[in-house]
């Protein structure tokens, strides 16, 4: 897998990709590729992340508290190479906005076989399970980029 511009994706880009986001540009650390965020939702467009995700990312180091939300649309499939989603609505609904095959094909679940479930209404400790599985999968693309 050749390096590439990495768009994370979740539904209300508040919670889940945002850390996705930080984590993957925190590991990667090259300012030539974009690495960035959006929801499939436009409910949080302009906020900042959710305050237990700039806490959990905080709490490993990572400063997300910059982002701001914004919602996924189709400039976004020519934008990156890869458009990582948490879970397998985002997936139908990024798919459902692909015209071609070779956008389509730009769309996969983070985690390959698993989903990165929305820890919204939950409590705090959500966000650290979420924070590891995101971590542990973007150090697993950056392993196949070979720049890990
Ligand atoms: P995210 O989490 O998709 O990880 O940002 C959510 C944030 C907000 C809502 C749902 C999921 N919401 O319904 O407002």
């Amino acid at each position: 897998m050749r390096a590439g511009n990495v768009l994370m994706v979740c539904l209300g880009n508040i919670c889940r990709s945002p850390l996705a986001h930080g984590i993957f540009e925190h590991l990667l650390n090259d300012k030539r590729v974009l690495v960035d965020s959006a929801g499939t939702a436009n409910y949080h467009s302009g906020a900042s992340p959710d305050p237990r995700s700039i806490a959990t990312a905080k709490a490993h180091g990572i400063d997300i508290s910059h982002q701001k939300a914004r919602q996924f649309g189709r400039a976004d499939f020519d934008a990156f190479d890869y458009i990582y989603v948490m879970d397998k609505e985002n997936l139908r609904n990024v798919h459902a906005l692909a015209t071609t095959t070779a956008e389509k094909n730009k769309v996969r679940l983070l985690l390959e076989t698993e989903e990165v479930e929305d820890p919204y209404y939950g409590g705090p400790e959500g966000f650290e399970i979420v924070y590891k599985k995101i971590h542990t999968a973007c150090q697993k693309i950056l392993e196949e980029w070979n720049r890990l």
